[in-house]
């Protein structure tokens, strides 16, 4: 009977020493009874508590017990097991602060507020209104506006300083320059460099030079033409071979115009002879500034020496 009297009281300890000392009878009781959890009632008999989505109506009757609860009323909530006599309100995402609506109001959730459209809001948790985002304007965006950042701009771009503004403009001058330089080379030097006083003969004369001896006797009549009788007689009358008395002469012997001037050229040329003389023609013609007569007379010559070869590009 001893022996048995001890085996019990050894299991007895054993019990206590793994359930009653060590354990704390309210967590036995809060998986077992209550999963919700529990509260104490001023008597210090202990109630399970409401689930979310539900009030506390009145306290349990005895230990351990479901209390009375009740759900939520619309447009109310509470999200955890709870002893309160009523559910709080839903949030109502005010419209007027720019903020809308992500998920609606549950008897056990709150409402969830975000910004609208191209607003945010930097205040974390405390977020109760939303701002517009930066537009940037003309500096234009660098990071884009999001729920919880306003954008970020670009930097506004380099300033022109007068020296870069100098460069650039120096740059366009010797492009220009380049530019026109290109298309003078290619077009007729005249047209560019134009210099009435001692114009250059034309590149594509330039053979003529060397024949100073040309003789002129058949191109007469077409040069007196060109000249006319002004300018032949004045043209003559420069070199003084031929006697003012024979030019007199001539005047009154021609009644034509085109008559006189190619007897002036055909007196002169006689008494001035061939050497020479088609260089003195042009030099005292452009030495007139008649630079227009001297070309013509030069492009009469030229034709008839070289035929059709100025269209092979005679240079
Ligand atoms: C035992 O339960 C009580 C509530 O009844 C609690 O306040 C206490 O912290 C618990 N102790 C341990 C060791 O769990
Ligand atoms: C919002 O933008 C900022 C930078 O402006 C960035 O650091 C953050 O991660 C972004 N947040 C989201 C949710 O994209």
């Amino acid at each position: 009977m001893k022996m048995l009297l001890a085996l019990l009281w050894v299991l007895w300890s054993f019990f206590c020493l793994t359930e009653c000392v060590k354990g704390n009878e309210t967590r036995l009781e809060r998986s077992d009874k209550c999963p919700e959890g529990i509260y104490t009632v001023s008597d210090g008999k202990h109630c399970c508590l409401c689930p979310k989505g539900y009030h506390l109506l009145s306290d349990c009757t005895s230990h351990l017990t479901d209390p009375k609860c009740e759900k939520c009323d619309l447009g109310t909530y509470l999200d955890h097991a709870n002893q309160e006599s009523k559910c709080e309100p839903c949030t109502s995402c005010g419209n007027n602060d720019n903020m809308k609506v992500t998920r609606q109001c549950t008897f056990s959730s709150d409402t969830e507020c975000s910004c609208q459209d191209d607003h945010y809001c930097d205040k974390g948790d405390e977020c109760k209104v939303c701002y517009s985002c930066n537009k940037c304007g003309e500096l234009g965006i660098k990071v884009a506006c999001n729920l919880t950042h306003d954008a970020q701009c670009k930097e506004k771009g380099p300033v022109i300083t007068p020296g870069i503004t100098a460069l650039i403009v120096t740059l366009a001058v010797i492009l220009f320059i380049s530019v026109l330089s290109v298309y003078c080379l290619r077009k007729k030097k005249k047209f560019c460099f134009k210099s009435p006083e001692n114009e250059e003969i034309p590149e594509k004369y330039s053979t003529l030079l060397e024949e100073e001896d040309l003789d002129l006797e058949r191109f007469l009549p077409q040069i007196s033409e060109i000249l006319g009788c002004k300018w032949a007689r004045q043209v003559v009358r420069r070199e003084g071979s031929v006697p003012e008395a024979a030019l007199d002469n001539i005047t009154e012997n021609n009644p034509n115009a085109e008559e006189k001037a190619f007897q002036f050229l055909k007196c002169w040329y006689e008494m001035h002879g061939r050497r020479g003389a088609y260089r003195y023609l042009q030099r005292n013609l452009k030495e007139m500034n008649q630079n227009a007569m001297a070309e013509k007379v030069q492009e009469l010559v030229y034709r008839a020496n070289n035929g059709g070869a100025e269209e092979n590009g005679v240079v």
